[in-house]
C-alpha cells in the first residue's frame, strides 16, 4: 500500500543528545536480494529487509513477474525463485517502478536477456524524469530493444533478447549500471566482461560470489568481473545490515549539533559506501567504527560519533563512487561551517531523485547561505553555525527523500521555521527516520 500524504512543519531547534539507536536495513542490499533470488534456483531467505516503499515496489514488480514470495514474519521474507531467464509476464504488461532507480536499472538488466519479454515500464513522476540513456545502450547491445526508439526516459516499453550474448563493458561511476550488465550478463550465453574504472558499490558481486562460479572477480588496478553466463544460481540467505546512508543523516546531525553523541549499531560499513565517513574522518570529525564483522561477504559494525568542530572540505572527484547519496549531507555541514568548500565531479548529482545541488542551493538560499552550483561543482560559502529563527524553508513536492530529510536536519540544527510538502517521499529510503528523530528530541508537527 502507498504511504499516505503529508507535510511536515519545523519550528524548534534540537536539544542535545547522547543515545544509541539502530537505523533502517540498506535499500540497496534489500532491492538486489529480493531480485537475485527471484533468479535463483529454490528457495531463498532475506532477513532485517528494509520494508520501505521502494523495497515494496521491488516485490511487487517480481510478484507480477511469477515469483512467489512469502513474508515469514516482521523483515523476514522467502522467495520462490524462478532460475535464470524464467521470469515470465503476459504480453504488454504494465511494470511499475515507482520512485525506484535502482529497482528499473537492475530488473530492467535482468529482463533485457530474459527470453520473451514485451513489457511496458514506467515509473513515478520522479522517475520518469531521469535518463535511462546508457541503460538502454548497454541493454541493446545484449540484442534487447526499446520502444519508442531514440526515447531516453520512461514510459518504455521493452523487447527482450531471446540470444543473448555476453559483451564487454568499462563501468564508471554507477553501480546500478554496472548491476543491470553482471544481471543480463547472468543469462547470456558466453561470458560478460566488466572492468571496473570507477569503484562503485559491490553489493550485487558480494551476493554472486561464490554461487556455482557465475562470476569471478580479479582485483588490480582496474577490478576486472567475468560473468559465467547460463549457469543457474543455488538460493541465496542474506541478513541485510543498517543502511549506511540512512545512518549518515543521524551522523551529520550529531556531529553539528552541540554536545552530542551517538552510537549506531549495525551499519553495513562495506568500503565502497563509506566515503562521506572517511571524507569527515579526515577533517578529524569524531568518528568511530568499531564491532566490526563479516557477514555474507559485507563488513558491518557500530558507528560512535560526537559533536565536534570541522574545518571547509575541497571533496575531489575520485571520492564521487563511494560518497554518491550522501554529497547532500556534506553539503549541509559545509553550509555549516565556516569556509569556503568545494565539491568536484558531482555531474552524475543531478540524475537522481531531482536535480541534487540545485534544490540544495534553492534550501541554502532560504537561509542566506551562498553557494555556486555548476554542472560539474558545487561551491558553499559556508557561516558556520547560524541562527535562522528568522528565515524561513519552504520545500515542495519534489519526490526525493534525501532532499526532505536534508531540509529537516537543517532546519533542527538552525531553528528556521518549515515546511515540508509530501514528508511521505521518506518512506522511500527511511521508514523509521521520523521515529528516531523523535527519540533523539527532535520536534516537529504533521499535517
Ligand atoms: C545505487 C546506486 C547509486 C545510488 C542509489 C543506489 C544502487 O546510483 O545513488 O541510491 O543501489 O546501486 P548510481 O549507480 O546511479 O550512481
Amino acid at each position: 500500500m502507498k504511504a499516505k500524504s503529508f507535510n511536515l512543519f519545523i519550528k524548534s531547534k534540537i536539544i542535545p543528545f547522547s543515545k544509541t539507536i539502530r537505523v533502517d536495513s540498506d535499500k540497496s542490499l534489500s532491492i538486489r536480494s529480493f531480485l537475485i533470488s527471484a533468479i535463483c534456483q529454490k528457495i531463498s531467505t532475506v532477513s532485517n529487509v528494509l520494508e520501505s516503499e521502494d523495497v515494496n515496489s521491488t516485490i511487487k514488480a517480481c510478484r507480477k513477474l511469477g515469483v512467489k514470495i512469502v513474508k515469514v514474519k516482521s523483515q523476514k521474507y522467502k522467495i520462490y525463485g524462478k532460475g535464470l531467464g524464467c521470469l515470465v509476464s503476459q504480453k504488454n504488461e504494465l511494470l511499475n517502478f515507482s520512485n525506484s532507480g535502482t529497482l528499473a536499472r537492475l530488473l530492467i538488466g535482468i529482463l533485457s536477456t530474459t527470453p520473451n519479454i514485451q513489457i511496458k515500464l514506467k515509473g513515478d513522476h520522479s522517475l520518469n524524469k531521469r535518463s535511462m540513456g546508457n541503460l538502454i545502450e548497454l541493454m541493446s547491445k545484449f540484442g534487447a530493444s526499446f520502444l519508442p526508439k531514440q526515447k531516453k526516459t520512461l514510459p518504455l516499453k521493452l523487447i527482450s533478447s531471446n540470444m543473448p550474448i555476453g559483451i564487454k563493458y568499462k563501468s564508471g561511476a554507477s553501480a546500478q549500471l554496472k548491476s543491470a550488465v553482471i544481471l543480463a550478463g547472468l543469462n547470456s550465453y558466453g561470458n560478460t566482461i566488466i572492468e571496473e574504472k570507477e569503484r562503485s558499490r559491490d553489493h550485487t558481486e558480494n551476493i554472486l560470489i561464490n554461487n556455482n562460479q557465475t562470476i569471478k572477480i580479479k582485483k588490480g588496478r582496474n577490478k576486472i568481473i567475468k560473468i559465467f553466463g547460463k549457469r543457474s544460481l543455488n538460493p541465496i540467505n542474506i541478513k541485510v545490515c543498517g543502511d549506511p546512508s540512512s545512518a549518515a543523516f543521524f551522523v551529520t546531525l550529531t556531529l553539528l549539533n552541540n554536545n552530542s553523541l551517538l552510537r549506531i549499531r549495525n551499519v553495513g560499513l562495506n568500503k565502497t559506501r563509506t566515503g562521506f565517513y572517511e571524507i569527515l574522518k579526515k577533517q578529524k570529525a569524531k568518528i568511530k567504527f568499531y564491532n566490526l564483522k563479516k557477514e555474507n561477504n559485507e563488513i558491518k559494525g557500530d558507528i560512535l560519533v560526537k559533536s565536534c568542530k570541522l574545518k571547509p572540505f575541497n571533496v575531489p572527484a575520485s571520492m564521487y563512487p563511494q560518497t554518491t547519496d550522501e554529497y547532500l549531507l556534506l553539503f549541509v555541514i559545509a553550509a555549516l561551517t565556516k569556509g569556503k568548500s568545494s565539491f568536484k565531479g558531482i555531474a552524475d548529482l543531478s540524475n537522481k531523485e531531482s536535480a541534487r545541488a540545485h534544490e540544495m542551493k534553492k534550501i541554502l538560499n532560504q537561509l542566506g547561505i551562498k553557494s555556486k552550483v555548476s554542472k560539474n561543482e558545487m561551491i558553499i560559502f559556508g557561516r558556520g553555525m547560524i541562527d535562522a529563527s528568522n528565515k524561513k524553508i519552504s520545500l515542495g513536492n519534489i519526490g526525493d527523500h534525501r532532499v526532505a530529510m536534508c531540509a529537516f536536519i537543517i532546519s533542527i540544527l538552525t531553528n528556521s521555521k518549515t515546511n515540508i510538502k509530501n514528508f511521505e517521499t521518506v518512506f522511500t529510503s527511511s521508514p523509521s527516520f521520523l521515529k528516531i528523530m523523535k527519540s533523539l528530541g527532535a520536534k516537529f508537527e504533521i499535517y
